[in-house]
């Protein structure tokens, strides 16, 4: 199978993608083929050969307009992110076609029926619209934490997105200060969905991560590990105030005016 050269810059990305499998999979949040991991690779088309015709071709797709000759590294459907240490195997570099009508698979995908993720719409769309935005968080991570999903199912604090923001700042000043643009909810959506893509993409615009009721979170940074600390941070509230509640007690939370201090000093 043709393959391209990997440089310098996608082999730190793919590495650290594996550091942080790695870390998803300790956390038990990456149950099975549970999650998945987008790098936009920006400055690749300087080293594609001439003509990309002999690599193997995924047609009959609609991606949207603006994504055509756009590259990006993603893990397969179905791939364990436990074995991102054979990365050629469970992940890809794509290279969506000019028409935006399929993509050439340029390294990896080293298997039979290989697909990028199933929620590679939402991704795409994300990634999309940060450089629209002009963000330079390139790289996404969506994986199933359990203490976020767990309060997403709360009956109460799943009715209101602000409380659950609030809720999960209140309960460390470390969630206040690193999720500085709050942990969003967003309503149960099929997974691999475009309804799914397109709710995500307007919370990522105004929210550091964007909570899928009952299903997971996802979240963008400069790094795929920038990313995993935005879900890791944000987790460590709900573990608090879940712990809270299973002794009994609904958490006091810090005060408004503690939380406007350290609003005030970021
Ligand atoms: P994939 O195996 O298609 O990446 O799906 C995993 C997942 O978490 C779906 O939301
Ligand atoms: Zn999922």
């Amino acid at each position: 199978m043709k393959s391209i050269e990997l440089n310098n810059a996608i082999l730190t990305h793919i590495k650290k993608t594996k550091e942080v499998g790695h870390y998803l999979w300790e956390r038990q949040w990456a149950e099975r083929n549970g999650g998945n991991i987008s790098i936009f690779l920006e400055d690749i088309e300087d080293q594609l050969p001439k003509t990309i015709d002999d690599f193997r071709y995924v047609g009959n797709r609609n991606f949207p307009k603006e994504s055509a000759g756009l590259s990006f590294f993603v893990t397969g459907t179905g791939e364990r992110l436990r074995d991102l240490r054979e990365p050629e195997f469970s992940s890809c570099i794509i290279r969506i076609d000019d028409n935006a009508a399929g993509y050439h698979i340029l390294w990896g995908g080293q298997k039979d029926n290989f697909r990028p993720t199933s929620e590679f719409i939402t991704h795409l769309k994300v990634h999309l619209d940060m450089k629209k935005n002009g963000r330079d968080s390139k790289a996404i991570v969506h994986t199933h934490p359990i203490e976020l999903i767990a309060l997403s199912h709360h009956p109460e604090y799943n009715k209101n997105r602000y409380k659950f923001t609030e809720n999960l700042w209140k309960m460390l000043p470390e969630v206040r200060a690193f999720t500085p643009n709050g942990i969003d909810l967003v309503k149960y959506e099929l997974p691999g969905s475009e309804a799914l893509a397109d709710l995500t993409v307007k919370s990522l615009r105004d929210h550091d991560v964007a909570v899928w009721e009952k299903h997971g979170a996802i979240a963008a940074g400069k790094t795929v590990i920038e990313a995993f600390d935005y879900i890791d941070v944000a987790n460590k509230g709900a573990i608090i105030f879940l712990k809270c509640l299973a002794a009994g007690f609904e958490p006091e939370g810090m005060s408004k005016k503690q939380m406007d201090e350290i609003a005030a000093i970021l």
